[in-house]
């Protein structure tokens, strides 16, 4: 299944009455399914959630816990980038080679991976033994 395709479709259905600025993101799990996200805005503003992080909740609720490939679109003069929060949260679930795919409405694309997105990423090897 196209990442683009489900990418684009879920960004039809974006929450984002206050910035008009809807995102759609699409990631692969190991298993090869595709999850589907958008951002769902909330008039408390930082109550707000991210396409990464709604995709991301989608993977865990099917009982996956690995990505290898994300797609992320908005109506940007740029490809748009996850924001710090959603590289974190991504970096959880994928390992640092995993290609996050940028993409404008406009067809732009730019790839970057994971390990490029959140150099010097904090990871389960900081927590060492004994934390508690
Ligand atoms: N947003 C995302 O959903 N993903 C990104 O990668 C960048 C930003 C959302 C959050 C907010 O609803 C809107 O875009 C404007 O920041």
């Amino acid at each position: 299944m196209s990442l683009e395709k489900v990418a684009r479709d879920v960004r039809d259905n974006a929450y984002a009455p206050y910035s008009n600025f809807r995102v759609g993101a699409a990631i692969r799990g190991a298993s090869g399914a595709v999850y589907a996200g958008c951002n769902v805005e909330n008039v408390a503003y930082p109550e707000g959630t991210c396409a990464e992080a709604g995709a991301i909740a989608a993977m865990i609720a099917a009982g996956e816990t690995r990505l290898t490939e994300v797609y992320v679109v908005a109506d940007s003069p740029h490809p748009v980038t996850p924001c710090g929060g959603c590289r974190q949260k991504l970096a959880e679930f994928g390992t640092g080679d995993v290609v996050v795919t940028l993409a404008t409405l406009e067809g732009m694309t730019e790839a970057m991976t994971l390990a490029e997105l959140l150099p010097g990423a904090f990871g389960q090897h900081h927590l060492g033994t004994g934390h508690g």
